[in-house]
């Protein structure tokens, strides 16, 4: 296929180090473009959207998982690790998507999902189908029950979803899954598990896909040899690398073979690890010898606060400095409320694990956006300036559809059409995922403002047409815009990877200079502050004679 290159960047094969700066696009296919009007977003799609992502500015798309699913968690429950969910399209439309993105300067990283397959994966089939103790139920994590003819589960473990952890079969066994039941656990202990995924990397290193995003990449080892403890011992034991489930030493043994497969390419595929593990063993996955990167949810877990900004930009830069690599800065993604919604409602504290204590019940990260709460307009005014704050950092940032169009949360989903498992496992509960989910408006009015030509798996709200691409594109003061003109100033700007702080006079300011005379000030309070010398590059909000509140400038000095 021939494509017009539109796109001033053109890839360069040799860049091994591309990934330590680059800006980095996330697209849920599902809700992303939907090229054949069967409300569900396919790679047709997003080749369409190509020359939008190049204007844009983005260095490379990660795609969440599109294989075939039958969506028990939104795609991560993979039923073929090698093939395409036929809603989404093919593997030759897969081949013309990665062509696409490469003719218009954009890389592709692709979701991993190592922890656990579909209940539809073959292996599973087989291994229901097998007896226990068999070669089949070795590639999963069965055992036994307790209590009389083991009809209890083996242990109190409850899912991260809800539920008990551990699902019977029909010959009494238990498997186990630590999210959905539809997602029994991998056995990584076992040879075959292990070739496999090596297997599953080559071949889509083989199709020119540049890295990879790895699932759950804290989870895959496991010991589960008896005694086994209870849920609340569980809890209580450390996270040193011998804790029974999560963040095992033996990890790293299993990155180093990945890694030994990603450096056999030109340039080396890159990989960045979904690990939620305490900033001391992230080094364990973003080491050159092992997955090389790992993302830093911490300002994502933060409020609008400068004080928890800057502790956490320094932790995380000197992390990221131990390691070898650089840091992945997060705001938004798929499993968590917009920023827009969540600087515009009440934060609800830390706990003593240094994470924001749950809300409603629910998760503070899950719990919808609350629509009596929010304040849209100081949510949205934050989110510009945190944006703009984050973007300006060493390292390489990784945003999520529909931020650049400063969408909201969607909050008013009724609950018969939510698909999130952690709502239908705790309905009462957790909201769940759904509401960031929601398929993108491309068109202020029409069929599902213009995503496709029918309907949208997710209902939009009326307001979606408010925040359309159409009614940013020409406005020089819209989201995009502000997004487009920020990534595009950021090629030129970015130099060394270092961060030089600078002081303010006040607590509620921050200002840090970056080499080559690029000089940012965010003012994260209600008060207007003194505007530095320098020329004025960009702004989240207009500026008066000073600095206003909730913003964020770039200038040169
Ligand atoms: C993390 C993914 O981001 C999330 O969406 C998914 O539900 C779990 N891992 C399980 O795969
Ligand atoms: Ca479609």
């Amino acid at each position: 296929m021939s494509v017009p290159v539109d796109h001033e960047t053109v890839i360069s094969a040799t860049d091994a180090l591309w990934w330590r700066q680059a800006v980095v696009y996330q697209i849920y296919p599902r809700s992303f473009a939907d090229s054949n009007a069967d409300g569900i977003g396919d790679f047709a799609g997003i080749v369409s959207r190509a020359p939008y992502l190049a204007a844009l500015g983005i260095d490379a798309v990660w795609l969440n998982p599109f294989y075939p699913s039958d969506l028990a968690d939104g795609g991560y429950d993979v039923i073929d690790h090698r093939d395409v969910d036929a809603r989404i399209g093919t593997l030759a439309d897969f081949d013309a998507l990665v062509e696409v993105l490469h003719a218009h300067g954009i890389r592709l990283l692709i979701d991993i999902v190592p922890n656990h397959t579909s209940d539809h994966h073959r292996w599973f089939r087989e291994a229901l189908d097998a007896p226990p103790g068999s070669s089949a139920r070795a590639r999963y994590l069965f055992r036994d029950g307790t209590g009389t003819d083991g009809a209890q589960p083996p242990t109190d473990w409850r899912s991260l979803f809800g539920g008990s952890t551990w699902q019977q079969v029909p010959d009494g066994q238990w498997y186990l899954h630590t999210f959905a039941v539809e997602q029994p656990d991998l056995n990584w202990a076992n040879d075959e598990v292990r070739d496999d995924f090596l297997t599953t990397l080559r071949f889509w290193a083989d199709r020119g896909v540049d890295g990879f995003r790895v699932d759950a990449a804290h989870m895959l080892a496991k010991d589960l040899s008896d005694p086994l403890p209870s849920q609340d011992e569980l809890d209580l034991m450390p996270r040193d690398g011998n804790h029974p489930l999560l963040d095992r030493d033996e990890l790293q043994q299993i990155y180093a073979e990945w890694r030994a497969v990603f450096n056999a390419y030109d340039p080396p595929r890159t990989a960045v690890a979904e690990a939620a593990v305490h900033a001391s063993r992230v080094p364990r996955y973003a080491s050159p010898q092992t997955l090389g990167q790992s993302f830093f949810f911490d300002l994502q877990l933060a409020d609008y606060d400068p004080a928890s900004f800057h502790r956490i930009i320094d932790e995380c830069l000197r992390v990221a400095v131990t390691s070898g690599s650089s840091v992945t800065w997060v705001l938004n993604n798929h499993d968590t409320i917009r920023h827009t919604s969540r600087y515009g409602t009440p934060f609800p504290g830390y706990g003593p694990d240094g994470e924001p204590v749950r809300k409603h019940g629910g998760d503070w990260l899950m719990a919808g956006g609350d629509p009596v709460l929010l304040d849209a307009a100081r949510g949205s005014r934050r989110a510009r300036a945190a944006t703009m704050l984050l973007l300006a950092l060493p390292g390489s940032a990784y945003l999520y559809q529909g931020e650049e169009l400063g969408l909201h949360e969607v909050a008013e989903l009724p609950d018969a059409v939510r698909q999130d498992p952690s709502f239908l496992r705790n309905r009462a509960v957790e909201v769940g995922r759904d509401g960031c989910r929601v398929p993108l408006p491309w068109t202020r009015t029409g069929p599902s403002f213009g995503f496709g030509a029918g309907g949208a798996h997710l209902p939009q709200p009326l307001w979606f047409g408010h925040y359309a691409v159409e009614a940013q594109q020409d406005d020089p003061s819209s989201t995009l815009a502000l997004y487009r003109r920020a990534l595009s100033l950021r090629r030129t700007l970015q130099g060394a990877e270092s961060l030089q702080w600078l002081p303010t006079g006040r607590d509620d300011v921050l200002s840090f200079s970056r080499p080559g005379g690029w000089r940012v000030v965010s003012n994260f309070g209600a008060r207007p502050c003194p505007l530095p010398d320098g020329e004025v590059l960009l702004t989240s909000n207009p500026l008066s004679d000073h600095l206003p509140g909730e913003t964020t400038v770039w200038l040169r000095q």
